[in-house]
């Protein structure tokens, strides 16, 4: 089931959500919406919080297939990368942010089951940017500047 994605300005994005505790039913149908919710929107990630639900969980496609990720947690990062950023709960907008350029995840999988995750680019740059949002933050908290669409020579 597609789910009403939340936009910016709404309170639920600005709040801590809570670890996951059950790896029930409830949850694969919460990894199941969120899929299909990101995919319908043609975005490359999705936070729980997004969809209204307080839970760290994260759905991820860059395109190179789906990652699911339940209470991530960021262990390492390593090196820097300026890039433009954009959000389903942002839409029509982009920010220029700096992340790290190679982040590393510890998360549970939709079983419970612990495992570690390593992204480099723009796979770091999206772990970065759904993790935040398990916490309230949202790019346009951190971005140097918004880019518009009429700005063709844009530059870092
Ligand atoms: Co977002």
């Amino acid at each position: 089931m597609v789910r009403k994605i939340v936009k910016l300005g709404d309170e639920v994005l600005r709040k801590q959500s809570k670890p996951m505790q059950k790896f029930d039913l409830r949850l694969w149908l919460l990894l199941r919406d969120m899929a299909e919710t990101m995919y319908k929107a043609e975005g490359v990630g999705l936070a729980a919080p997004q969809v209204g639900i307080l839970r760290r969980v994260v759905v991820i496609d860059i395109g190179e297939g789906l990652v699911e990720l339940v209470n991530p947690e960021i262990i390492a990062v390593e090196g820097e990368q300026a890039g433009p950023e954009g959000c389903l709960s942002v839409p029509g907008r982009q920010g220029y942010v700096v992340r790290p350029n190679k982040v590393t995840v510890r998360a549970q999988d939709r079983n419970g089951k612990h495992f570690e995750l390593t992204g480099e680019g723009f796979m770091a740059r999206a772990l970065c940017h759904e993790i935040d949002h398990l916490d309230g933050v949202i790019y346009v908290d951190k971005m140097d500047h918004e880019i518009f669409a009429d700005d063709e020579d844009e530059e870092e």
